[in-house]
């Protein structure tokens, strides 16, 4: 069996939560391999709305197991919370949720780094969710960090508190940032106890082993590919590499052991933070997305920023995630356009180009096509042909230029608001 894998094609947001959830049916195990509470998937079951952080979006799924891999990093504080949350509404996670002992802790005093961090940027800040995230990949590759499979050592506490007065000296020169250490460790140590309780595995052997007996496994991306540490809009990126490959190392698995990539894209743009946005849009069009999208942050509540379908960036992230199936979500939130816009190339310094350039500044003028909209509502659309023809003029103008086939149309949040799309590809699919 191969892992197949769910990855956001744009700045994140795009919907990954919902479609995991969807599609978990079809597994026996879904494993987060990157990010930590940076990512915000929401997931609307039976009319109740739940946002996860750091746990799979498999977990609503009876019988379905859960990793958190490697390759994330998690605050034990954020994932007591999704527990408790978890708890309340009564799922049976237990025996269901499993992490890797070699993912990285987020401790308190990274939260406070990551502050001082965007306060010395000062104009030119990141616009991080401020999670600790970009600190506790920091201490991950300068070899300092603290692991899961620490908390079971004798020598934690002595560790914790070493890192800790490595990152107190670090942040006493920023003294304008305000931080209640002692509050936030009491709770941090109270939450480590509920992570100790779970299942801690050999995450790497575990997932392997799952695969020889033959189980179907869904690797669940966070974040979007252009916030890749390497390939995304750096500086303005997260700190892990969130595309395809970010599989490998965050769960251990090797590159010939992954099956199809199914890339999720809004029908339009969003991307919350700082950073470059070439088809954003400043106008009254952009604000009737963000109305219309109700696009504000699951994890920081801060307003999307909004624009139209960039092509040439969804073609750059098809060929760096290897995409072989699309999923096309919120096609809904397009339900009262006049028209519709996409962008098929840049004009870019006199020249029009199709690639994205070293860096994404204003100097990239898109070049937009325009299609007309449909002015009506399809919640009553269960099947690819009940969906007006504009929408199937978009579709088919998305597929042709992609290359690969939209094999989910996503009509609104509810688990249930999926078209499945099998129409014989219009391109040549190279789904495994
Ligand atoms: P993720 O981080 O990729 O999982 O996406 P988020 O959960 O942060 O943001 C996606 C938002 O869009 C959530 O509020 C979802 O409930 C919502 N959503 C997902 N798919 C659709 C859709 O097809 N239509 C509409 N209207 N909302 C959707
Ligand atoms: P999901 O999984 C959207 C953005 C932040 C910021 C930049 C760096 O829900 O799609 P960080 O906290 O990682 O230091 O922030 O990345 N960002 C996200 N934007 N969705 C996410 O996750 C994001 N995770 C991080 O807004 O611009
Ligand atoms: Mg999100």
């Amino acid at each position: 069996m191969k892992v197949d894998a769910i990855v956001g094609l744009q700045w994140g947001d795009e919907g990954k939560g919902k479609i995991v959830d969807y599609l978990a049916d079809q597994y026996d195990m879904v494993c987060r391999f990157q990010g930590g509470p940076n990512a915000g998937h929401t997931l609307k079951i039976e009319g109740k709305k739940f946002v996860l952080h750091t746990i799979p979006s498999g977990i609503f799924r009876d019988a379905l197991i859960n990793v958190i891999g490697n390759g994330v990093v998690i605050d034990p504080i954020t994932l007591a919370a999704e527990i408790s949350k978890l708890e309340a509404v009564k799922v049976d996670f237990r025996d269901r949720l499993l992490v890797a002992k070699k993912a990285h802790l987020i401790l308190p005093t990274h939260r406070l780094l990551d502050a001082a961090s965007e306060s010395a940027k000062g104009k030119a800040k990141i616009g991080s969710t401020l999670k600790g995230i970009g600190p506790t990949y920091m201490d991950k590759t300068g070899r300092n960090g603290l692991r899961v499979g620490d908390l079971f050592m004798n020598d934690f506490k002595e560790k914790y508190q070493a890192l800790k007065e490595k990152h107190l000296g670090l942040s006493a020169l920023h003294p304008e940032v305000e931080f209640d250490l002692e509050t936030e460790e009491a709770k941090w140590f109270d939450s480590i106890k509920i992570l100790k309780s779970l299942k801690c595995v050999d995450g790497e052997y575990f997932v392997n082993e799952a695969l020889q007996k033959g189980q179907r496994i869904l690797a669940e991306g966070a974040q979007g590919s252009m916030l890749d540490i390497d390939f995304g809009t750096y500086p303005f990126v997260t700190s892990s590499n969130t595309i395809t490959s970010g599989i490998c190392n965050g769960l251990g698995v090797a590159p010939r052991n992954i099956g199809d990539v199914i890339g999720i894209t809004k029908a339009y743009c969003t991307r919350v933070g700082s950073g470059p946005f070439p088809t954003e849009l400043f106008d009254p069009i952009g604000e009737q997305l963000q109305t219309a999208g109700h696009e504000f942050g699951a994890t920081t509540g801060r307003p999307r920023r909004c624009g139209w379908i960039d092509l040439p960036q969804l073609l750059y992230t098809i060929m760096l995630n290897g995409v072989t199936k699309l999923a096309l979500t919120k096609i809904d939130v397009l339900n009262e356009f006049n028209e519709i816009k996409a962008a098929t190339h840049y004009d870019f310094q006199g020249a029009v180009t199709n690639k994205l350039p070293f860096q994404l500044d204003n100097q990239i003028k898109p070049v937009y096509k325009r299609f007309d909209g449909w002015n009506s509502n399809i919640d009553h659309c269960s099947l690819v042909n009940e969906l007006p023809s504009q929408i199937h003029n978009y579709l088919d103008f998305l597929e042709s230029n992609l290359q690969v086939p939209i094999r989910w149309i996503s009509t609104g949040p509810e688990r249930e608001k999926l078209i499945h799309n099998p129409r014989g590809p219009s391109v040549k699919s190279n789904e495994t």
